[in-house]
This record gives C-alpha cells, structure tokens and sequence, in this order.
C-alpha cells in the first residue's frame, strides 16, 4: 500500500492500482495537457486520455468527494464521464498576461479545471475559506439603492454578504508564475510545469477539510504536497521525474524550517 505524505516516484497508471478504493476526499489531476512536445505531455488523444483516468480515480474517491482535472477547453469534449462522475463547474483559469499573438483566430488565454463530484452533492464545499471580495460599487449598491433581481426583475435590496462573495467559475484573481515569483522552483517549470500555491490552495480549502486525504497523480514540483502541508491535510503524491521528485521535497523541507507545522509529522525519503 502507497504511503501517506510522501511523494512516491513513478509512473502513477502503475502507483495508482496500490491506492484503496473509495479512500480519497480530494483529487487534483494536473498531468497532461497534451499540447506541448515534452515527453509527458504526448498522448495521441487527450479526450481517450481523460476518459480512461475518470474512469480509474473515480474508483479511488470516497462518495461526494471531489475531483479537479486541468486541461484546455477542450480536454473532455465529446466523451461519457456521466457514468463515473457529475461535473459540477467548468472553471476558466483566465490568465490575461499570456502572450497573444495569434493571427488566424483568438489566441488562448485560460485554461479549463473541469470540477467533478462522485454522486449527487459534494460532501465538502467550504464556501466561507475561500470567499473573495465584493466589488467597491455592489458596497456602494447595498447602501445607496435597490437593483433589479436577475430572474424577475423586481427592484429589491442586494444580497450581501460581507464575509466576501463566492469567487464564481472564472477565476482572474490568482496570476501565473512569473521568472520573479518567489515560489518557482526552476526556470525549467515555469508555463508548463509548476502551478501557483494559492490556485491550488483555493481547490483544497474549498474541497478538503483538516486531515482529509488528497490525491495527485501528476505532482510535478510538489504544489499539492507544499499546500496540503501548510493547511493540515494528508496526501498521496506520485511524479516520474526524480527532479521534479528532488525539488518537491525540497520545498517540503524549506517548509519545515518555516515552522509552519510541527516538525516530524510527514516522513519524506
Ligand atoms: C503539469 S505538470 C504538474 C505540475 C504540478 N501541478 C506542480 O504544480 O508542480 C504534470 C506532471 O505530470 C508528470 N507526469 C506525466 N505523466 C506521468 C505519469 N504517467 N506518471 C507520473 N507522472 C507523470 C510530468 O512529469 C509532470 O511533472
């Protein structure tokens, strides 16, 4: 059996039959996207692709636990997920920074996080951990005046809620890694490898609570485990490149010397 809180090197289609049924809360899928010409990242296509991982980590979930694949829109186009998995919200992580320099059409500048749930209802949604602020002029609209209700159009005082707002399905909020983030590993995972902490962080306050059990296959530089560690919940992490392996522990243990969580509790090795 995989063991908890390490990141396991290895291809995770042969780590992943080790990984008991129904045992996950959480799973963040953020493997290939099949559109760059690294090694990883070629798949004939990336529709069978997804459709046959779905299917082998919808078994892994325990049920109303949560799944989050990353793709291109048009990573699960025209496949059946229905039979393992609702999908709940197709996010659009806009990033208007990306170079646009098409010419024939619009360039591309989001990617998708397909959000899946196993059953009916999410048995974790931690709308209060990951609100976010309230446009200044709604503030304004609360004091000053009513506003037409989007289904009936009837004038009526604005729901408010001053605790911040459910940050919806776009989510412009959280940037790329830059060459001068702080938290980028190497030159060599910046755009097609590591992802920023509080995007994943928003994915595990929002769908894990203290002690659940995350899931990534895919674990690159170690973003799942970094962000699971500061906020208190268990994981298993597998990744196939010994580098990316070397450079995830090495967060975990810059991490350690923060002191941000008891020394001693993750085993790594
Ligand atoms: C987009 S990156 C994940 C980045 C990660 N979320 C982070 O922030 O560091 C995808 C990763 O999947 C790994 N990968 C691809 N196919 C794999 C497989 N079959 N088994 C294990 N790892 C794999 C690649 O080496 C790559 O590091």
């Amino acid at each position: 059996m995989i063991e908890q809180n390490k990141i396991t090197q290895g291809d995770a289609f042969e780590l992943l039959p080790q990984v008991k049924n129904s045992s996950i809360d959480l799973i963040i899928c953020d493997g290939p996207y099949g559109i760059t010409t690294n090694e990883w990242d070629r798949v004939s296509s990336i529709q069978e692709f997804n459709f046959h991982l779905l299917k082998i980590l919808s078994r892994k979930l325990k049920d109303g636990g949560a799944l989050y694949l990353f793709g291109k829109q048009d990573c699960i186009d025209f496949i059946d997920y229905r039979p393992y998995l609702n999908l709940k919200s197709k996010i659009i992580w806009y990033q208007p920074s990306r170079l646009a320099q098409g010419r024939i059409s619009y360039t591309n500048n989001y990617d998708v996080i397909c959000y899946f749930v196993k059953g009916c209802k999410p048995k974790t949604f931690n709308l209060d951990a990951i609100r976010v602020p309230q446009l200044v002029e709604l503030e304004h609209r609360l004091r000053c005046e009513n506003v037409p209700s989007v289904t009936s159009g009837k004038f009526n005082k604005t729901k408010f809620n001053d605790k911040g707002k459910n940050p919806g399905d776009v989510w412009g909020d959280i940037k790329q890694l830059t060459y001068k983030s702080k938290e980028l590993v190497s030159r060599e995972t910046l755009n097609t490898i590591q992802k920023p902490e509080k995007l994943f962080e928003r994915i595990i306050l929002a769908s894990s609570n203290k002690d659940d059990l995350v899931l990534d296959p895919f674990s690159g530089v170690g973003t799942t485990p970094v962000v699971c560690k500061k906020n208190e919940r268990n994981f298993i992490c597998f990744e196939k490149n010994p580098q990316f392996v070397k450079w995830g522990y090495e967060r975990i243990i810059q991490l350690e010397k923060t002191e941000l969580m008891p020394r001693g509790l993750f085993s790594h090795g």
